[in-house]
């Protein structure tokens, strides 16, 4: 079994690393890590989009921009570390996704119109905190959930957080230690 641990939690001593490393820390798996904050990533832009177009339509994934896809694609649980940033999820893993959501290497689309994942994993752990509260239905576990369940077939999708941790007088460690708790009842 391999872990794919994409981290976006790159801050000097940050939270969502530390809950991060202590869920990896539950598995007895191989980890690749992707460290974001290193990564010279970039969203598609014209030239860029010009040769991902192309190249789907060929199915030729030869160039280095479709290493994240291909690393992604064969992992068998994909474990994503990201602060909550403006209510949403950091730019950084956004350019991520937008890469390795490439059609041909994580999924594909059937004459139908249907999506079949080209993904082995079949469970996705997605770690956040929260300086403030996060909203119901907020758009980074949406988005996520909806990569999952249309492009990869992932049903098995965890959901850890800690919220309200940068509030005046709030016991953060208590706030993280109760996140701890919930890998102990949740594992396979
Ligand atoms: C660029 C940026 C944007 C942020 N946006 C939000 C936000 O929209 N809502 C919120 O509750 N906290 C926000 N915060 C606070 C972080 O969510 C909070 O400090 C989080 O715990 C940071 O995680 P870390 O310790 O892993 O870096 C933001 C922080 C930064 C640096």
């Amino acid at each position: 079994m391999t872990v794919l641990f994409v981290n976006a939690a790159f801050r000097k001593n940050s939270r969502t690393y530390a809950l991060a490393q202590q869920y990896l820390s539950t598995l007895t798996d191989e980890i690749e890590t992707v460290n974001l904050g290193e990564e010279d990533i970039h969203p598609l832009q014209k030239a860029s989009l010009e040769k991902y177009c192309k190249n789907s339509r060929n199915y030729e994934f030869g160039d280095e921009m479709y290493r994240y896809a291909k690393q992604f694609a064969k992992a068998d649980e994909i474990v994503i570390a990201a602060p909550f940033w403006n209510f949403g999820l950091p730019a950084v893993l956004h350019d991520y996704l937008e890469l390795v959501c490439t059609q041909g290497l994580t999924f594909d689309l059937d004459k139908a119109g249907e999506y079949n994942s080209l993904c082995q994993a079949k469970k996705l752990v997605l770690i956040m905190t929260a300086g403030g509260y996060v909203p119901e239905n907020d758009c980074a576990i949406s988005y996520i959930r909806t990569l999952c369940k249309e492009f990869w077939k992932i049903d098995d999708v965890r959901y850890y957080y800690a919220d309200g941790i940068d509030l005046v007088g709030v016991d953060v460690n208590a706030k993280l230690e109760a996140v701890v708790k919930q890998y102990g009842n949740t594992q396979k």
